[in-house]
């Protein structure tokens, strides 16, 4: 969703304000905007991406004011409060209009405060809640920005994560945040503050991840970390593990690609290190517990949104089938408004690629309160949720730009297939079938790579089903979450409206809609249900659907009934979700690619939700 980017140093700050924008293009937006202190403020906004603001900015500011200008914030907003339009795009100005501030997030109490200073006689040009923030600073600010800041968020319910500049102090930028997170980067008489690493990584590896509620003023050669009321705070410096090219496409068309075919090694580095062969089991670090607490553990609860809860129904199954631990998914939002039942002996697992899904961290928060224990499973290094869990296992897949997520999914497969086997020896799970899924383990970033060697075949069947206006997606056991990724894919990136369903529910509804129109994929891997799923593929025969099938290779029942099978390698029941949703992640990108679609950065999606 929004981003941030913010620099003072000795640098061009137009120049790397604006790359910094296109490099957090990837998490959706729709209007930009800049704001720059070079003699007095200066601010630009266009809605539509960031070369449009970019063209307006070099159009309309001097190569000389350009060059000389050392500091600026800058945004990319997705609309909330308010339309897509140049007037709600982000800075917003104070009324005096020597304060602008950037902001994510949300301030829940925005209508009373802005009630409150239109009866002062604030006037507001947008309909953003951000404007009311930045006029509430201006009301503090007698000038100092730090503690006009602070004054002002102590009056906020919400969220944010903001960047200000005033005119009266042009040496400095003040950054906060409370659940829309903040990256200060140090470098060599530059700071540069983002709302995610990768638009910092080009310039230093060396940040600080700031904690809710911490306020920091931002200066070139330093940074003071203070808390909302002004006292002061110490944080950790950071090393970021990845560089600026693990985030650029690469060669590759579109960073999804990329990333679909970076899947190899993403896995080998999930698993780096993390199998004990001697043991039969996992070594995860982050999971730090004893072997008698892992078997005191009497449920597991997995919770997630998105393609993550995809990844937590096919942990059910692994916990269930490995570690003998009862199981429930838990999609994230539900989780948290339904007043779930929690006990202390239940382990919540929270599965986020980005660690700051809005709903996933609420759910974080309300397993806690309950007493359970809560675990991270997240990509981003130092995000909220891995931060607030404390106990968690990194899934190390590098940065995910694509908005559809590929690699971090197959990863988090495995960080949690890692986990039930390692819950799994603690409890029930012989030291015999723990080797032999280490083994198999092992061979993961191999079959994925036989997998994608079938890149060519699957275009041509792609091409084939590229016109199609729905879809169906069906499988059963493990299979069934994956019919259910293989269908969010498909309409994340090309819009075509695909459903995903349990083979079984065919009957219950989804058939009625079945003819030569409507192909149906099916999932058909070697596996326990593949008999039943088979009968379910006559029967949309005998409707005329055209199905596909993802199948192990070789398989002739589905090459005698299926229209076009995608071959997948023979692996255990525990993988074959994984080498099945490559393969229609594959699928699903060149059915995209052939309808033109805008595949990295799909219309109204956001790689990273963190609003309700
Ligand atoms: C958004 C993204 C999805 C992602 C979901 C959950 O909808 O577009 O790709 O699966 O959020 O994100 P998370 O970061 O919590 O895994």
């Amino acid at each position: 969703m929004c981003g941030i980017v913010g620099y003072i140093g000795e640098d061009k700050a137009v120049d790397i304000l604006l790359s910094g924008l296109k490099r957090l293009e990837y998490r959706g937006y729709d209007s930009a905007g800049i704001a720059v202190l070079n003699g007095g403020m200066q601010v630009s906004h266009a809605v539509g991406k960031v070369q449009q603001l970019a063209d307006r900015v070099y159009r309309d500011w001097t190569p000389e004011f350009i060059s000389a200008t050392r500091l600026g914030i800058a945004h990319t907003r997705w609309a909330t409060h308010g339309p897509p339009t140049e007037n709600n795009a982000h800075p917003h100005l104070d009324q005096s209009g020597r304060i602008a501030l950037v902001h994510n997030g949300i301030i829940e109490n925005y209508s009373d405060l802005r009630q409150r200073l239109a009866a002062e006689g604030h006037t507001f040009s947008s309909d953003t809640d951000t404007e009311v923030l930045a006029h509430l600073i201006g009301e503090y600010f007698d000038g100092d920005l730090l503690s006009a800041v602070c004054g002002a968020l102590r009056q906020v319910e919400g969220t944010f994560g903001i960047a200000a500049i005033c005119v009266e102090q042009s040496d400095r930028m003040v950054v906060a945040r409370r659940g829309s997170p903040i990256v200060i980067g140090l470098g060599d008489q530059e700071t540069i503050v983002a709302s995610d690493a990768s638009a910092i990584v080009a310039h230093t590896d060396q940040v600080i991840y700031m904690d809710d509620d911490d306020v920091a003023v931002i200066e070139r050669d330093g940074v003071d970390l203070r808390n909302i009321h002004n006292v002061p705070v110490s944080r950790q410096v950071s090393r970021i593990e990845w560089d600026a090219k693990a985030a650029e496409k690469g060669g590759f068309e579109h960073f999804m690609l990329k990333e679909i075919f970076e899947q190899p090694e993403a896995l080998r580095n999930t698993i780096r290190g993390r199998l004990d062969l001697g043991r039969a089991s996992a070594i995860l670090s982050g999971l730090s517990l004893t072997s008698r607490e892992m078997a005191e553990i009497q449920r597991v609860v997995l919770m997630g949104c998105g393609t993550s809860l995809h990844a937590a129904m096919i942990g059910e199954y692994f916990f269930e089938d490995l570690a003998d631990l009862p199981a429930d998914v838990e999609q994230a939002a539900e989780f948290r408004y339904r007043n779930p039942i929690i006990h202390s002996r239940d382990l919540a697992v929270a599965i986020s690629q980005s660690g700051e899904t809005a709903d996933t961290l609420a759910a974080v928060r309300e397993a806690k309160n309950k007493g359970a224990l809560v675990a991270g499973v997240c990509n981003v290094v130092g995000s909220t949720i891995a931060r607030e869990t404390g106990l968690g296992v990194y899934l190390h897949a590098g940065p995910e730009i694509g908005v559809a997520s590929t690699k971090a999914f197959t990863s988090q497969l495995l960080v949690l297939l890692m986990m039930a086997l390692k819950f799994g020896r603690c409890r029930r799970l012989s030291r015999q079938s723990g080797e032999a899924l280490c083994r198999e383990i092992e061979q993961v970033p191999d079959l994925v790579q036989q997998v994608l060697q079938r890149n060519q075949q699957i275009a041509e069947i792609a091409a084939k089903y590229s016109a199609a206006r729905d879809f169906f997606f069906v499988g059963r056991g493990y299979l069934y979450p994956a019919a259910l990724e293989g269908a969010l894919k498909l309409k994340e990136i090309s819009y075509i409206h695909a459903e995903g369903y349990h083979a079984a529910e065919l009957k219950h509804g989804p058939i009625a809609l079945l003819h030569a129109d409507v192909p149906v994929m099916a999932l058909l891997c070697d596996v326990p249900g593949k008999e039943k799923t088979l009968g379910n593929v006559e029967e949309c025969k005998a409707r005329h659907a055209p199905v596909v099938a993802v199948a192990t290779e070789g398989d002739r029942d589905a090459i005698r009934i299926c229209e076009d099978v995608i071959e997948v390698p023979r692996t255990s029941t525990y993988l074959s979700p994984l080498v099945t949703v490559v393969a229609m992640q594959v699928f699903a990108y060149h059915v995209a690619r052939l309808r033109g679609c805008e595949i990295d950065q799909p219309r109204n999606l956001a790689k990273s939700v963190t609003v309700e």
